[in-house]
């Protein structure tokens, strides 16, 4: 039986109405239309559907909708102000971390997560933090450049 939920998401109070067992991620895309975050595996090993809760990286296939009521949840489109690109977004533009870029959303979440946790993480700590998200293009290199770039320009007071 479908409950009503309410949640914050990127800064806005919605409301939703779900299964308790649908999944964070089935309401993003398919009740509020936000498509950025992907959906990948489905089972919480790729990290495509990576979105923040209450500021921490979290995967949203494997979250129910249940558990995330009247959290504040952060998905990629509520990441830029206006015009402006997040200094984690503008990173992975300038380092060109990314091919078919369907990892990109999730990538960038959860190196959001990592830098709100690590303000000047290792290139060892950047690899492990994002251990569980996959590139199948095999940009991992060029996205650990851009975290480092995106931690520098946040130092800098981007961000
Ligand atoms: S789709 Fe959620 S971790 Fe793969
Ligand atoms: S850029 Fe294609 S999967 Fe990462």
């Amino acid at each position: 039986m479908a409950s009503k939920y309410s949640l914050k998401v990127n800064g806005r109070a919605v409301a939703v109405e779900a299964e308790a067992e649908a999944s964070l991620l089935s309401v993003l895309r398919e009740e509020l239309d936000l498509t950025g975050t992907k959906y990948g595996c489905g089972e919480g090993q790729c990290g495509a559907c990576t979105v923040l809760v209450e500021g921490r990286a979290q995967r949203s296939c494997v979250t129910r909708i249940a558990a995330v009521a009247g959290k504040a949840i952060t998905t990629i489109e509520g990441l830029a102000t206006g015009e402006r690109l997040h200094p984690v977004q503008q990173a992975f533009v300038d380092a060109g971390a990314f091919q078919c870029a369907y990892c990109t959303p999730g990538m960038i979440m959860s190196s959001v997560g990592l830098l709100k946790a690590a303000a000047n993480p290792s290139e060892a700590e950047i690899e492990q933090s994002l251990q569980g998200n996959i590139c199948r293009c095999g940009t991992h290199p060029r996205i650990v450049a851009a975290v480092q770039q995106a931690a520098k320009a946040m130092q800098g007071g981007a961000r």
